[in-house]
């Protein structure tokens, strides 16, 4: 009896140690757990921090290239010119008639100033041109700014919008470089309604492809440099949009690993570009899919999304007033 109580004692106590080891052991495993989740929470942050600053130094280049252009265009105004001719002015402004019409250098002065003028109302429009190029331009960084903020919050920042003019403005971030590069856009844009579309997202995924097309033709011997943009719809309610190029095309066994994060055959590149987009275009419930018949044949990626007509949307909301005022109406009639 005296052993068997002994043994029992001895089973309980080796029970109780194996309970605290196995209550040791799930502390740690829930410590590890909490680690992992915490370090795929920053990994995931730093990634749509890359995302962001990807997207914002896209445009920037663009908004270099404009203040430079600006800049460029304010100096050769000709206001040190209007500066000379008003001093010249004042030296003479007690004989200015004379001044005018028989001094050498004073008889050149009204074509000059009329040749100066014409040129200061010419350099001003490209002034303004540049600067209203600009001022879209830093309109387009404040809001990835701020629907990264409010992706935070909430998903899908929907806006009423023209699909060829945002084609249009993610060519424009572009332009000044492509025309550097000799690189002719040719757009062959269905007509389509106004849409409603995460514009954002569409922009980050067209101004990715036209940069990467751009860097695809700079990359390449061909002297004619083509990026063709298509704007197809797709039966009732999906939408196509095509960015085609003539350059260095891609490796078949890299067509899908370009997607991937930090894939990247550049030596200035980062391969965030492909990753983003794609995953935009699948937050936009749609996909992005590249094709290419290999290494100096160019490429084409091809974008689909669904888009809600805004046309249809309307119709839908006025008809739903109609019957609920109808049914309100028929309501006495019944009481
Ligand atoms: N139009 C294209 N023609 C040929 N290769 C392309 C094209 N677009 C993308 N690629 C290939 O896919 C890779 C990944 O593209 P991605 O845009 O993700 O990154 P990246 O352009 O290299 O760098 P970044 O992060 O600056 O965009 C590129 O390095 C290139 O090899
Ligand atoms: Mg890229």
């Amino acid at each position: 009896m005296v052993e068997r109580t002994r043994q029992l004692m001895q089973a309980n106590e080796e029970l109780r140690r194996e309970i605290g080891e196995r209550e040791r052991a799930e502390r740690k495993l829930r410590g590890v757990q909490e680690e992992l989740v915490e370090t795929a929470h920053r990994a995931g942050m730093a990634e749509i921090a890359t995302g962001v600053l990807h997207n914002v130094g896209n445009v920037l280049t663009s908004v270099n290239v404009s203040s430079n252009l600006a800049m460029e265009k304010i100096r050769k105004l000709g206001v040190q010119d209007m500066v000379k001719v008003a001093q010249l002015l004042e030296q003479h402004q007690d004989d200015l008639g004379r001044f005018i019409t028989e001094d050498r250098r004073g008889r050149h002065l009204a074509p000059f100033l009329i040749d100066l003028s014409r040129y200061m109302v010419q350099q001003e429009e490209e002034i303004i041109a540049e600067l209203k190029s600009l001022q879209k331009n830093i309109d387009h960084i404040k809001e990835i700014i701020a629907v990264q903020q409010s992706n935070a919050r909430i998903t899908g920042f929907v806006q009423e919008v023209n699909l060829s003019q945002v084609i249009d403005d993610a060519i424009q971030i572009n332009a000044a470089s492509m025309e550097r590069h000799r690189i002719v856009i040719v757009r062959e844009y269905e007509d389509l309604p106004l849409v409603l579309v995460e514009k954002q997202k569409l922009m980050q995924i067209l101004i990715n492809l036209l940069s990467n097309a751009k860097h695809a033709l700079r990359d390449c011997e061909n002297p004619d440099k083509k990026i063709v943009v298509r704007l197809k719809r797709l039966g009732t309610d999906r939408v196509q949009i095509e960015v085609q190029d003539n350059g260095m095309g891609i490796e078949e066994r890299n067509l899908t690993r370009i997607f991937a994060h930090g894939f990247t055959t550049k030596k200035d590149g980062h391969g965030f570009g492909l990753h983003g987009a794609a995953l935009h275009a699948k937050e936009m419930g749609g996909a992005l899919v590249a094709r290419s018949d290999g290494p100096g044949q160019g490429a084409v990626f091809t974008l689909e999304f669904p888009f809600r007509a805004v046309e249809k949307l309307k119709r839908g909301e006025a008809e739903q007033r109609r019957s609920s005022r109808s049914e309100s109406s028929q309501t006495p009639a019944l009481a």
